[in-house]
C-alpha cells in the first residue's frame, strides 16, 4: 500500500490519468513556467482525470513544491536507480524520490530500453525499489514496428509484463500503473488506431486477469502512449480499456496538454 499523508494518490482504484513525460527538455525557467501555468489553470478548472507531470530530475523539487500547493498536480520521475543508496555515481535512488514526495516514477520507457540497454531484470529491480519507498511505478511496455509487422506484438508485451512485473504479489501489483506505448508510435506522429489501442489494452488486462484475477485486472490503470495529441486523445480515451495517456511532445505546451486532459 502507498503511504497516505501528503500523497494524493490512492492507486488501489483504477482511474483515468493523463501524464506528461517531458523527457530531456526545457531549461529551469521554462519548466517552472509550465508547472506554474498548469497549477494556475487547474485551480479554476477541475480536471476529470488525475494529472501528472514527469520533469527531468533537476526540476522535481520545484515541481513537487508546486504540487504540494495544488489539489490537482502530481509529480513523477522519469527513471530511478535499481539500487539502494550507495556508490553508484550519477544515479538517483527511490529513497531520494520519496524524500521529495514524488508520487510516481516511469520505469522501462522504450528510450531507456533502447538507448541505455535496460533489461527486464533491471526494470524488475527498479519496480521493487520504488515499491519499497511507496513510489508508484508507471511501467512502460510496447512492441517495435517489426514485432508488430511480424505479428509478435502480443507475445512481446506478455514477455515484458511477465519479466518486469509478474514477480510482484497481488498487493504490490495493485500499486503499479501500466503504460502501453507501441515504440513505432512514440515521437513519430503515427498514432495507434483506437482499435489497435483497445485490442492491446484488453490483451494486457486479460494477462493480468490470468495472473492476479478479475478484480485486480479491473482495478489496474492502463494508459496509452505514443503520438497522442489534442486531436486524437478523445477517441483513444473513449475505449473501455484505455485509462488515459502518457504524453510526450504534446505535454511540453500547456495549452496542448490541457486540451488532452480535457478530452475526459
Ligand atoms: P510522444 O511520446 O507523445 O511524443 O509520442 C510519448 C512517450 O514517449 O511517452
Amino acid at each position: 500500500m502507498l503511504a497516505s499523508g501528503t500523497h494524493k494518490i490512492d492507486l488501489v482504484m483504477r482511474k483515468n490519468i493523463v501524464a506528461g513525460n517531458w523527457k530531456m527538455n526545457k531549461n529551469f525557467e521554462q519548466a517552472e513556467d509550465l508547472v506554474a501555468d498548469l497549477t494556475e489553470y487547474f485551480e479554476e478548472n477541475k480536471p476529470k482525470c488525475e494529472v501528472i507531470v514527469c520533469p527531468p530530475f533537476l526540476y522535481l523539487e520545484m515541481a513537487s513544491d508546486y504540487a504540494s500547493e495544488s489539489s490537482v498536480l502530481n509529480v513523477s520521475a522519469q527513471n530511478v536507480s535499481a539500487y539502494d543508496n550507495g556508490a553508484y555515481t550519477g544515479e538517483i535512488s527511490a529513497e531520494m524520490l520519496k524524500g521529495l514526495d514524488i508520487s510516481y516514477c516511469i520505469v522501462g520507457h522504450s528510450e531507456r530500453r533502447q538507448y541505455y540497454n535496460e533489461t527486464d531484470n533491471q526494470l524488475a529491480q527498479k519496480v521493487d525499489k520504488l515499491l519499497d519507498f511507496s513510489v508508484a511505478p508507471i511501467f512502460c511496455i510496447g512492441e517495435l514496428l517489426e514485432e508488430r509487422e511480424s505479428n509478435n506484438h502480443f507475445s512481446i508485451v506478455k514477455e515484458q509484463l511477465e519479466n518486469g512485473l509478474f514477480h510482484l504479489n497481488a498487493d504490490e501489483f495493485s500499486n503499479v500503473v501500466i503504460a502501453y506505448e507501441p515504440v513505432w508510435a512514440i515521437g513519430t506522429g503515427v498514432v495507434a488506431t483506437p482499435e489497435q489501442a483497445q485490442e492491446m489494452h484488453a490483451h494486457i488486462r486479460e494477462l493480468i486477469t490470468e495472473k492476479y484475477g478479475d478484480k485486480i485486472a479491473n482495478d489496474t490503470t492502463i494508459m496509452y502512449g505514443g503520438s497522442c495529441n489534442p486531436k486524437n486523445a478523445k477517441i483513444l480515451f473513449a475505449n473501455k480499456d484505455v485509462d488515459g495517456g502518457l504524453i510526450g511532445g504534446a505535454s511540453l505546451i500547456a495549452e496542448d496538454f490541457v486540451k488532452i486532459i480535457e478530452s475526459f
